[in-house]
């Protein structure tokens, strides 16, 4: 039988099960751009403080155990004027043992229903990856968002291997014929 995974706004009290959750990730996939000694509580404390002020903040528990946390994805709103129209600072996290079973996908298809059904003044979600996150920039293609470019040697590994970040764009359907 399929595993019905349940999408929930995120609250501050998921301080402690975010930051696990980006810890496992960050010492075992390398995907996010921080190392799991930088996930901070006060990093993650500000993460969930500005989505809840001004963006969105989604999660997944693991349907065995809801003091688990198995996905989570947020974005929002710079808070400068000329980005009024903005979601920026996105970052997806997928547990290792859950990934590629579609919760990234749930996460990410409820993210940009919201923006378009609760935040009329977003026109355009932006996000960057690592060039050899394939796996990442391939989901993102998929779900609408444009390669806009090429941040050379901005990602500095373990090694000191310099690789470039890709930005990428997700703009809202009706302003797609103004671009
Ligand atoms: C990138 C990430 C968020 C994707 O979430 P996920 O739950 O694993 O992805 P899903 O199962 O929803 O799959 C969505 C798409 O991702 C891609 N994908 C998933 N598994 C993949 C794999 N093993 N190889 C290549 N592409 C894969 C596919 O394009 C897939 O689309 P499809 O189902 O139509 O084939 C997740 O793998 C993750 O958290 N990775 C580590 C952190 C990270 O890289 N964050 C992004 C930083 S920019």
């Amino acid at each position: 039988m399929e595993i019905q995974y349940a999408v929930r706004e995120g609250k501050p009290s998921d301080l402690h099960k975010v930051a696990a959750l980006y810890r496992t990730v960050a010492s075992r996939s390398g995907g996010i751009a921080r190392e799991a000694d930088e996930v901070t509580e006060a990093y993650v404390r500000n993460f969930i403080e500005k989505s809840l002020e001004s963006g969105i903040i989604l999660t997944i528990e693991d349907p065995e155990n809801p003091e688990v946390l198995i996905g989570e994805v947020h974005t929002y709103n710079p808070g400068i004027k000329v980005f009024a129209h903005i979601f920026s600072d996105l970052t997806i996290a997928v547990h290792p043992d859950y990934q590629g079973k579609g919760i990234g996908k749930i996460l990410f298809r409820t993210l940009l229903r919201e923006t378009e059904s609760k935040h009329p003044e977003i026109m355009r979600v932006e996000l960057i990856a690592r060039e050899s996150n394939k796996r990442a920039i391939e989901f993102y293609k998929k779900l609408g968002f444009n390669i806009e470019g090429r941040l050379e040697n901005r990602i500095c590994d373990k090694t000191g291997r310099l690789e470039a970040d890709i930005p990428m764009g997700w703009t809202r359907p009706a302003c797609r014929l103004w671009v």
